[in-house]
């Protein structure tokens, strides 16, 4: 074997036994590199004659084409012995059974919220919204809570920073002065004005925390004004509403004087666990009463002609309630296992 042959083989081996991309990049070096051993046998060509020369060029270059050749089949076989493996690693059984998608479902407040929208829609009554971000004024002194009144202090709020008249409203009471506002304003020229017949469900805040208070929950605001709307109504349009909602004529109901400064008489009302570990416990649900006159003056409204009835559930409580839950800060935790129940 002469020089040039003993080299192909010599680099065939190299080569082969070359395991990675990485290895076989060195053995090549060796070979066809700035100073490998194909380069120096190009070199010497140098040495020698015309004549010889141009026979012994033709034959290293005959050996440097087998040796590249050999590289680039040794690429290949690299190349695919990765691909091999990579496919040997993903492999995927088509045949097993799939994972599934399973079904989700409206949160419980969700369905309370849409329950509560349902039965008083039927009565007549519309869905009116307003701001989470509230300004102090609609929060507390339309509603006659004055800067300063104690009052101020049954609802501890989150203020926005750098911004004292501007709040996380407490309550969704403020909608009351909004939609009389709006009321007042689209029918100026009517005579008598129509019933303005409202309710306002929404998120409200406030700094509290325990079973029964979470710092954010959920109002829905009721409101009818019109003229001749007396305390009787408030009662048959709530009480009712409640019946309704447990689907259940033996709802146990109190409806026990209370205190609001926008309203007045005021009343809370509660309603009794009917099953569960807390079954005959009271649960305050609602605050209500006739809207003040003051109030009904800050929505434009004449006082001396007409009269209205508010009132302010919880439907988180009314939830905790319905499904018997007696902590209700589970609502607000995102825990799935206790969610996925009420699907
Ligand atoms: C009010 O917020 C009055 N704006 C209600 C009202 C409206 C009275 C219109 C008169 C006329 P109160 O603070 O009691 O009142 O809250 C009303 C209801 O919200 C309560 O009965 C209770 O069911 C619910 N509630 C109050 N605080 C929380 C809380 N931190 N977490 C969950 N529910 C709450
Ligand atoms: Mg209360």
């Amino acid at each position: 074997m002469d020089t040039l042959e003993r080299l192909v083989s010599e680099a065939r081996a190299a080569f082969d036994a070359a395991a990675d991309a990485a290895a076989l990049e060195q053995a090549k070096a060796r070979f066809l590199g700035k100073s490998g051993l194909v380069t120096e046998q190009l070199k010497a060509l140098g040495k020698l004659t015309p004549e010889e020369k141009r026979e012994r060029g033709a034959a290293v270059n005959r050996a440097k084409a087998a040796i590249e050749a050999a590289l680039e089949a040794r690429r290949d076989g690299l190349r695919q012995a990765a691909l091999a493996a990579q496919l040997a690693a993903e492999r995927l059984d088509v045949t097993l059974p799939g994972r599934g998608s399973t079904i989700g479902g409206l949160h419980p407040v969700s369905r309370t919220m849409e329950r509560i929208e349902r039965l008083f829609h039927s009565i007549g009554f519309v869905v009116a919204d307003g701001p989470e971000i509230e300004t102090d004024w609609h929060n507390f002194t339309a509603l006659n809570v004055p800067p300063n009144h104690p009052a101020r202090s049954m609802q501890d709020t989150f203020f926005l920073e750098g911004e004292k008249d501007t709040l996380l409203r407490t309550h969704t009471s403020p909608v009351q002065v909004r939609s009389m506002l709006a009321h007042v304003e689209r029918h100026r020229d009517a005579d008598p004005m129509p019933d303005l017949r409202i309710i306002a469900p929404g998120r409200v805040y406030r700094v509290d925390s325990d079973a029964t208070h979470s710092p954010m929950f959920h109002q829905v605001e009721g409101l009818w004004v019109g003229e001749g709307v007396s305390f009787a109504d408030l009662k048959g349009v709530v009480a009712d509403f409640l019946r309704d909602f447990f689907e259940t004529d033996e709802l146990k109901l109190r409806f026990r004087p209370s205190f609001f400064p926008f309203t007045e008489p005021s009343a809370e009302i509660d309603v009794a666990f009917m099953s569960g570990a807390l079954e005959g416990r009271w649960l305050e649900v609602c605050g209500c009463g006739m809207v003040h006159p003051n109030v009904l003056r800050s929505g434009g409204f004449d006082p001396e002609r007409y009269t209205g009835f508010a009132f302010g559930f919880g439907p988180d409580r009314l939830t905790m309630l319905r499904y018997g839950v007696n902590d209700l800060r589970l609502f607000f935790e995102g825990d799935l296992r206790f969610l996925g129940q009420f699907r």
